[in-house]
């Protein structure tokens, strides 16, 4: 079988090498892909991942047989919709569903009308009307941008004045484009924050296996945002209880939600959760996979991941049964110094002649210079994840192998993991 997988990071990294396990795959084409990449795919770099009529062309002139469509963007610019016109079977909703992630506005209105647990908000598409709101708020509140805004749109004032710049950098100075030209207010909530992704077919739902996003740039959660700094699975905080609890208040009800509006969610839908005093509550959906919670919950799949993604697409999961591993794993970001601010790249990168067999480099962020080196490209460039049978391992390892990768400025978070760790001992 001919694959194609359109994205050119981390995630894509994993999902490909996960994808080549299945002995019937002959070529993966991955578009755009990167240096790292081009080790286990055919990479396009010049098949940007918005420019959907190209990657159709490119689906039809190279008789793929099954797509995977990983990113936000071409999923919310309907990629999977014009893949399947031309008769082309893809993994990825189409884009209907994925204004789940796309819009806020859709988001949250959908969860408020079929009571599916989030934190209590209002819709504001005039700066005006948000700011008098504010007024009566209470700090610290949450701001979010309707649209996608790579991460970012997420503001969280602490008092009234923050909260006045925080709707004017949106709403006025359209920090965010038109992703800022309808906001929503949400009350803060607080309790330890869990990412699960889940397989589904618009009725049935196989949850993957928990994980732990570290998103902020600096040790002990300190410093700007950043699209994640280090991840491990399975969260501790994901227990059995709270998974059943979340399985009935939110994953089948918002499968069923989205069926009723007419937009059923096929691929994997990732359930960003707080477990809060009250129980859990949705922080945010996206329509994909995370990234890099995809760097630690795939190497833990033992099913056949093109398998799971054809039921999918087929609508026969229900008589799929997904098996995972017992271990944990753990993903440690190397990224170029300075992200997520401004960063330098063109550093030429050097690799240990071999890594341990647990050990796995996922390249996000490189490509190939002329001499044919491995070069840094972006802001975060590499994933180093280990598998093990218990986490503390998976952390050893992984940090381990984190030394052993070297270009000049490399940063990374040395706290990844700790938290959870020291949620299992409490217990
Ligand atoms: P998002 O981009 O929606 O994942 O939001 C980024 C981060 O902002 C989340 O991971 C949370 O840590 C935080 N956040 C978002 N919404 C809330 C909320 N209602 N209460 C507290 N923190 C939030
Ligand atoms: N790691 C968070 C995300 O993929 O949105």
């Amino acid at each position: 079988m001919n694959l194609l997988v359109v994205g050119g990071g981390g995630r894509e990294h994993a999902i490909i090498k996960k994808l080549k396990e299945n002995p019937s795959v002959e070529t993966i084409y991955a578009l755009p892909g990167n240096g790292g990449i081009a080790q286990d795919a055919v990479c396009v770099p010049e098949i940007g991942t918005k420019d959907i009529p190209a990657i159709v062309d490119f689906a039809k002139a190279h008789a793929i047989d099954f797509a995977v469509v990983a990113p936000d963007d071409p999923l919310a610019l309907g990629c999977v919709d014009r893949l399947h016109e031309v008769g082309i079977p893809c993994f990825g909703p189409d884009a209907k569903a994925a204004r789940i992630e796309a819009s806020k506005v859709f988001s949250k209105n959908l969860m408020k009308k079929y009571g599916i647990p989030t934190a209590a908000y209002e819709v504001f598409d005039d700066p005006k009307t948000a700011l008098e709101y504010l007024k009566t708020a209470s700090f610290p509140i949450v701001i979010k941008a309707d649209g996608l805004a790579l991460g970012k749109g997420v503001l969280i004032p602490q008092n009234l004045q923050e909260a006045e710049d925080a709707v004017k950098t949106i709403m006025e100075d359209k920090a965010f484009g038109d992703s800022g030209n309808e906001i929503v207010i949400e009350e803060f909530l607080t309790g330890p924050e869990v990412s699960v992704l889940a397989f589904t077919d618009g009725s049935a739902i196989r949850p993957m296996v928990s994980s732990m996003d570290h998103k902020r740039a600096g040790d002990n959660d300190t410093g700007l945002n950043t699209g994640g700094m280090g991840t491990v699975a399975p969260n501790p905080y994901y227990t059995a209880d709270v998974a059943q609890v979340c399985m009935d208040t939110i994953f089948l009800p918002t499968l069923a939600a989205m069926r009723a509006e007419g937009c059923p969610f096929k691929g994997c839908l990732y359930f960003g959760l707080m477990i809060t005093p009250k129980g859990p509550k949705v922080i945010e959906y996206n329509c994909r996979f995370g990234d890099p919670e995809t760097q630690v919950v795939l190497p833990l799949l033992k099913t056949d991941l093109l398998t799971v993604m054809q039921a999918v697409e087929n609508e026969t999961l229900a008589d799929l049964e997904v098996e995972w591993s017992d271990g944990a794993a753990a993903c440690v970001i190397l990224a170029s110094g300075g992200y997520p601010s401004h960063y330098e790249k063109g550093k030429v990168m050097t690799f240990p002649e071999s890594t341990p067999a647990n050990v796995t480099l996922y390249h996000a962020g490189d490509k190939l210079d002329g001499d044919d080196r491995l070069v840094t490209s972006g802001g975060r460039v590499l994933g180093v994840t280990a598998a093990a049978s218990t986490l503390k391992e998976a952390l050893t390892d992984a940090y381990a192998a984190a030394e052993t990768v070297d270009f000049d400025g490399k940063y990374l978070r040395h706290d990844i993991g700790r938290r959870a760790l020291a949620a299992m001992e409490e217990r």
